[in-house]
């Protein structure tokens, strides 16, 4: 082909009278008076070509030429004559095409990236290759790189090495379910693909690297969410001899660095930090949405004294009740609030009491039942006319908080009470080191097994206290922005007597943690430096900058809900003999018996 001179983006009135040769994919056709024109597209963007009568040969091919065929064109650059388009970039001038060659010629398609908003999501990964050539698709893949670009020159920057572990390792206990790879070479032996490469950075510290970053790609083989996928990328580091304190700052430079780069947005520095009891307390979750009020206020003092029995009743059975107000949320209809209630059962709650606010006291709902305390309770919540006061009310102050800390954010969504374009940046600190699952019945990390507990609760990991044992603080952080978790980590055990507490806490005995973690005890016996990391989520950052809230949008190849690459069909059966090969054997479940 002739070689291309630009791209379709560049050309402008300061071309007029040059010849170009442009390269790309025709975007749309039309006729006009015998002149043919194209709009012709590559990953910059488009030019129109014109195609005369009097450049016989390209006018005739330009005929033939249909959507998405891969053409590239030799003319010149003149004014348009058919008047500007002001919406697009090369608006105000086009091609006077004199050749044409055709380079690939394409069936029609399902449909063109102009119309993908007409295709639902299956069709488009379907056909991803059409997909990724829209415009706003290729840009969120263009920020996606300029990102990693961002991330690799900072910690660079900063001496860190990038380096690769392995893939096809012993499970890591990020609490997830593994993906399993058979071993041929050793049979009925598995591997299983990394949840994140922890142990192996940690190690990297114990063999003297003490800066390392890698952008991996992790698994864990759990149900898709909006911001989950079991495949997904993310930027992992881990430092030698530091403090909390080190770790948060160089990583909240590299955050405002990418930030400022990709998007040209300044963060606060430093970027605040709230405690994990406050934000639980304040906000109901770890990851507290600081976007907006709506704030939990624990008004325990208040309704008890009250004889309503559902807010007693929990008093009594150790509890608390408390409240969030809504503004603006009186408007809402019964069947709103229905749904919110329904909303609320989900996360746990017995139901979601609520009332009115309407001329300083309550007055639907549960009002009738709170008149005694409604003044003093308006006045706690700072509440007004037109508001609606919602209630979280349990034996379990968790369950108060899961269900008003879920709600509090659905509803700033639902009232729109989020201003656009707003960044509310928090590093929650101080979580508890680990917490008593019921299920299980024992002690499960926060974070994970290799956490250190602070400096002044380590005596309490001897204790048989279950108060105590709740009570110990890790030296754990999580960076979040807007309601959103984009990165965790925590300064790590370094010392083998205290890993191997910690293992027994966590119900791991001795036998367990030797087959599971023999290596890791080991190389934290022969010399382990003070040591500390994070890793954030790769494609929440980018859907973050992209402003989506799918993380299908900020991958290049992703998976649907039920785990499928809909482009090249896998997962898919395999060749018996490859089974044979790996000593395997498939039990599939019984297919239920048809009814009748
Ligand atoms: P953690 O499990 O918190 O920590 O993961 C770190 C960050 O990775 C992102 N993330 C995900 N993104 C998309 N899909 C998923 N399924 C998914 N799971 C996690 C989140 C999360 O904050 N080894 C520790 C890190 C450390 O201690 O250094 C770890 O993996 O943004």
């Amino acid at each position: 082909m002739t070689p291309r001179t630009h791209h379709c983006s560049a050309i402008r009135t300061e071309h007029v009278g040059q010849t170009v040769t442009l390269a790309g994919w025709v975007n749309n056709y039309r006729d006009h008076g015998g002149v043919r024109f194209i709009d012709l597209r590559d990953r910059e963007g488009l030019t129109q070509i014109v195609f005369h009568p009097e450049a016989k040969d390209a006018h005739a091919a330009a005929q033939k030429l249909r959507h998405e065929d891969v053409v590239c064109v030799t003319g010149k650059v003149v004014v348009r004559e058919g008047g500007k388009n002001p919406k697009l970039a090369t608006g105000e001038v086009e091609v006077d095409a004199v050749a044409l060659e055709v380079l690939a010629d394409a069936k029609t398609p399902p449909f063109t990236p102009d119309d993908a908003h007409k295709v639902g999501e299956e069709t488009r990964l379907r056909y991803r290759y059409i997909d990724m050539r829209r415009p706003r698709q290729l840009e969120i893949l263009k920020t996606r790189h300029r990102v990693t670009k961002a991330m690799r020159d900072y910690y660079d920057a900063q001496g860190f090495y990038e380096i690769e572990t392995p893939f096809l390792c012993r499970s890591t206990p990020e609490g997830a379910r593994d993906f399993l790879v058979p071993s041929r070479q050793q049979p009925g032996e598995f591997y299983a693909l990394p949840q994140s490469p922890q142990i192996f950075k940690q190690i990297c510290m114990v063999g003297g690297i003490e800066k390392y970053f890698q952008i991996v790609r992790c698994f864990r083989d759990e149900d898709p969410r909006a911001d989950r996928q079991a495949e997904f990328t993310q930027l992992d580091m881990e430092m030698s001899f530091v403090s909390q304190e080190d770790v948060l700052r160089i990583n909240e430079g590299m955050i405002r660095k990418v930030w400022k780069d990709v998007a040209g947005i300044e963060i606060p520095d430093p970027i605040p930090h709230m405690t994990y009891d406050e934000a639980m307390e304040r906000f109901g979750s770890d990851r507290p949405d600081l976007r907006f009020g709506m704030e939990l206020v624990d008004v325990s003092g208040i309704v008890g004294k009250t004889d309503f029995k559902v807010f007693t009743g929990a008093l009594e059975a150790g509890g608390c009740v408390k409240a969030i107000r809504v503004p603006g949320g009186a408007s809402l209809t019964r069947k709103q609030t229905d749904a919110l209630t329904e909303f609320a059962k989900q996360f746990g709650a017995g139901g979601l009491p609520i009332t009115k606010v309407e001329g300083g006291g309550c007055a639907t709902g549960i009002g009738k039942f709170i008149e005694g305390v409604a003044g003093e309770l308006v006045a706690a919540l700072g509440a007004e006319d037109g508001d609606l006061i919602c209630f979280g009310v349990d034996a379990k102050k968790e369950t108060v908080h899961r269900v008003l800390g879920e709600l509090r954010v659905r509803l700033a969504h639902d009232l729109g009470l989020i201003e656009p374009g707003q960044w509310a940046w928090v590093w929650i600190v101080d979580f508890p080191m680990v917490e008593w699952d019921e299920a299980a019945g024992r002690w499960k990390s926060l974070h994970h097994p290799f956490t250190a507990p602070t400096a002044a609760d380590l005596d309490k990991l001897d204790s048989t206290d279950k108060a105590a044992i709740a009570s110990i603080k890790s030296d754990a952080y999580d960076l979040v922005v807007n309601g959103s978790e984009l990165g965790g980590g925590s300064i790590r055990i370094h010392r083998q007597d205290v890993q191997s507490k910690v293992f027994k806490l966590l119900g791991i005995d001795e036998q367990e943690a030797k087959a599971k973690f023999g290596f890791l005890l080991d190389a934290l016996s022969y010399g382990a430096p003070p040591h500390g990391g994070i890793a954030f989520g790769l494609d929440r950052i980018v859907m973050h900058l992209c402003d989506t809230t799918n993380i299908r949008d900020v991958i290049a190849f992703p998976k649907t809900q039920v785990g499928a690459d809909l482009m090249t069909q896998a997962p898919s059966e395999v060749d018996p003999a490859q089974l044979q090969e790996l000593h395997l054997r498939t039990v599939l479940p019984q297919k239920a018996a048809p009814v009748g």
